[in-house]
């Protein structure tokens, strides 16, 4: 069975309960069963992990994403500027798709700069949990 790592960043277990007009009203639990939900139709085993430390997300990524088929990452805010988490993810040389929630475009200018977004396959942004869904399916059908 193919195995992928979906990875979030700071701030992401607050989702329910922080700005509900941009993020949705539905909590991380509800994004974690989303995304199993769609991995089990896709036949992917998912490993999920959420962290609001940069240095604990590497340590999973270097740890749990070798051997994988893939990784979706939302970086939230490190994105913007963790050249750690870009060359982390360079490092690991597996299909990345990176995914936010929210139109980083649309939003205040300097979302629309994300330093990891090169290490990435692509990019989804805007299209709310579904993001993560297009990732997997990508994952588990191109490469
Ligand atoms: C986000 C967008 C980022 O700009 C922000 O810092 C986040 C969430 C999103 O999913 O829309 O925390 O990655």
């Amino acid at each position: 069975m193919k195995r992928v790592v979906v990875v979030n960043g700071p701030n992401l277990n607050l989702l329910g309960k922080r700005e509900p007009h941009i993020y949705g009203s539905r909590t991380q639990e509800d994004l974690q069963q989303v995304i199993e939900d769609r991995a089990s139709r896709l036949g992917l085993e998912v490993t999920f992990f959420q962290s609001n430390d940069e240095g604990e997300m590497i340590d999973f990524l270097q740890r749990e994403a070798p051997g994988a088929a893939g990784i979706v990452i939302n970086p939230a805010a490190f994105a913007h500027y963790s050249l750690a988490l870009y060359d982390c993810l360079q490092a690991l040389a597996l299909p990345v798709v990176e995914v936010h929630i929210s139109n980083i475009h649309a939003r205040e200018e300097w979302r629309s700069k994300s330093v990891t977004a090169r290490a990435a396959r692509g990019v989804i942004t805007g299209l709310g949990f579904a993001g993560y869904e297009f990732a997997l399916e990508f994952l588990a059908t191109n490469q």
